[in-house]
């Protein structure tokens, strides 16, 4: 799908990543619907994109925040599931109510969306869905049990709802970044990752994000060769390669993380 014309949904759009995308987005054509929660900072997108996106807040926590948000966005032709929680820390410091809200953010609000314009979509006979999950959803580490739950989740929903779509014209991409620079939730941590491993920026993620809908594909990892070669064997060899992490330091990585996002966690 050519994004020239086409109206796109930016969930996340007031955050690091979500902004970058907005920006991509715009600037090839597309009319972009920008969401999040913080209105204030959804219009200044909107005004640095001189005044062409349409802002829709939402708080996608909200049991009726994804059914309100497809109704005030209209016909769309392509989501961008972005909105996501960091969900960092040990489980059992989680209360249960924020053990729901990262599921209702990260998990259940794509989903409801998705069936919220997914008729629209067929009926047209032309969309794209698209969600921005993380290495987390390939590749579990320690800290990050919650976090991977809603991460690995999308990608198994985006996985079966492609088998159901794509007969239909339909495209479905997962995009999945691995530590993001500059912006976002792990900039903001203040975490810093040993010498070795590479970071991307919220401008690649956006650029992966328009070769995803433009050029229909799959699944798009946003991160160095090393972290992209480790999630593939990690998918074969799970525990091989958590051993293996564990002694190149992901403990003190993930505890510094967890620290910066979620103090006390
Ligand atoms: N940064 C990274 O290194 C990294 C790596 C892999 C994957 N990701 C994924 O990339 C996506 C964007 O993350 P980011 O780094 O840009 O984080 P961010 O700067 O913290 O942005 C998160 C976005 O989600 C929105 N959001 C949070 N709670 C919400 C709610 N209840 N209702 C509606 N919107 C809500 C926030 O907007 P409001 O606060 O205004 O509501 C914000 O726009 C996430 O899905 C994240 O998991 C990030």
């Amino acid at each position: 799908m050519q994004l020239q014309g086409r109206t796109v949904l930016v969930t996340g759009a007031s955050g690091g990543i979500g902004r970058a995308i907005a920006r991509a987005l715009d600037a090839r054509g597309a009319r972009v619907l920008l969401s999040a929660r913080r209105e204030d900072v959804l219009e200044q997108v909107r005004a640095e994109l001189g005044g062409r996106p349409q802002c829709l807040p939402v708080d996608l926590s909200d049991p009726a925040g994804a059914a309100l948000l497809a109704e005030r966005a209209g016909d769309v032709d392509a989501l961008v599931a972005n909105a996501g929680l960091p969900a960092s820390g040990r489980i059992e410091r989680f209360s249960t109510d924020e053990i729901d809200q990262a599921l209702d953010v990260n998990l259940r609000a794509p989903i409801q969306l998705t069936r919220a314009l997914l008729p629209g979509m067929l009926d047209r006979g032309r969309g794209h869905l698209l969600y921005v999950s993380s290495l987390s959803g390939k590749v579990a580490s320690p800290r990050g049990s919650l976090y991977s739950a809603t991460k690995f989740g999308l990608r198994g929903f985006a996985a079966g709802l492609r088998e159901d779509v794509e007969p239909k014209g339909l495209g479905v991409t997962v995009v999945y970044p691995g530590f993001v620079s500059d912006a976002g939730m792990f900039a903001a941590s203040g975490a810093k990752l040993p010498p070795w491993v590479g970071t991307r920026t919220p401008q690649q993620v956006a650029e992966a994000v328009v070769r995803g809908i433009e050029g229909e594909r799959a699944e798009i990892d946003v991160a160095p060769l090393s972290l992209r070669a480790g999630s593939l064997v990690a998918s074969l060899a799970p525990v091989t390669v958590a051993r293996l992490q564990r002694r190149l330091g992901s403990v003190g990585v993930a505890d510094s993380i967890a620290k910066g996002q979620r103090p006390g966690g």
